[in-house]
């Protein structure tokens, strides 16, 4: 009797971790800014909604190769921030579900252009401008300039110094790569990448992983996006914000549902929700610092100023395309990740 009461017990509570198990299924989110913004998403959706998400955060250019490899079985519903241009290339290649939204009309119209361009199937959600941010103890230590431009990064005093993320899987690097061929040309931009490269301490896989390295004091220099380096400097960090002379460019973080989502309508309710302006105004409690889409949205005090910073008119048609994606990806690796092996 005991050991029945025992077994009835024990498949009372598979079925129960089983039902716990499906409701995880209710929403499979990818995500890639950064990971306390995912968790504060999760949690509010969730909390609103009542339906529960499995989410992985992973950078924008690893999300798009996965939502590519997956292309054929479809696993993830909504594919939510990371850079632009690869959510434009997934549209592009058709990877990504067309869903106009009822909030579109409520977004800046640099987000609406970002839904426009892709046919529907992505849609801008943030905007950050591209930049780096120094330790400032540890460039006392060097005796080195502040830098303020891009050209001031190849000063030999930076020498192993300097820390950057892999455009393969970063979005982050990815936009600079990108912003440095529309500032100067491809071959002078990969010029001055080779240039650059004896201060490169290391490549890393997340774009944001850099500036968290300058704040620990193991390389003096992140080339990050500035709200990344803002974060930093509100932790306490000594990280100063620089926006480079020569201009620089900027993402629109968007966000895709993926062609074939098993959770479709699960998908849309995310969408909509976190187009929200109430929403998005959140974002600094996880001590996110871009702009965002929602116009009625709340930006947060800390993030960077675009008035105050020379951006250039990035052209999101080309550099989202996935054969100038390609095509500069296969170019980086022969010609600058070639030199870290
Ligand atoms: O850390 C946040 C963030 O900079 C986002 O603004 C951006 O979309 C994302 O990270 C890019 O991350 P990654 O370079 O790792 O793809």
């Amino acid at each position: 009797m005991r050991n029945r009461l025992t077994l009835a017990a024990l498949a009372a509570f598979a079925i129960a971790a089983d039902a716990r198990g499906a409701a995880a299924e209710d929403l499979t989110l990818y995500c890639s800014p950064q990971i306390e913004w995912c968790d504060l998403m999760v949690e509010a959706f969730t909390r609103e909604t009542g339906i529960t998400v499995a989410m992985t955060r992973k950078s924008s250019g690893e999300t798009f190769a996965q939502i590519k490899a997956e292309a054929s079985n479809p696993r993830g519903d909504v594919w939510w921030g990371g850079t632009g241009d690869p959510h434009l290339a997934a549209a592009e290649e058709g990877l990504t579900e067309e869903y106009r939204s009822p909030m579109l009309a409520e977004l800046h119209p640099w987000a609406q252009k970002q839904a426009e361009q892709s046919g529907y199937r992505t849609v801008g959600i943030y905007a950050g401008a591209l930049g780096f941010g120094y330790n400032a103890e540890m460039l006392a230590q060097a005796g080195a300039d502040a830098p303020a431009c891009w050209a001031d990064l190849l000063n030999p005093a930076f020498k192993g110094e300097i820390s950057v993320a892999n455009p393969n899987s970063s979005g982050t690097s990815y936009t600079m790569l990108a912003t440095m061929v529309q500032l100067m040309g491809e071959d002078a931009a990969f010029d001055y990448l080779k240039a650059l490269h004896p201060n490169i301490a290391q490549y890393t896989k997340s774009g944001s992983a850099p500036i968290k390295d300058a704040a620990r004091g193991e390389v003096t220099v992140g080339i990050v996006f500035q709200h990344d380096a803002v974060t930093q400097r509100v932790e306490g960090f000594p990280i100063v914000t620089v926006a480079p002379c020569e201009g620089t460019g900027y993402e629109i973080g968007s966000m895709s549902i993926v062609k074939g989502a098993p959770n479709l309508e699960n998908a849309k309710k995310f969408y909509d929700f976190a187009l929200r302006a109430d929403i998005q105004s959140r974002a600094a409690e996880a001590k996110a610092y871009q702009v965002p889409s929602n116009m009625g949205a709340t930006a947060p005090e800390e993030a960077p100023d675009f008035s105050t910073i020379k951006l250039i008119d990035y052209d999101f048609a080309t550099f989202g395309s996935s054969e100038t994606r390609a095509r500069l990806l296969a170019r980086w690796d022969s010609e600058i990740g070639a030199l870290a092996n």
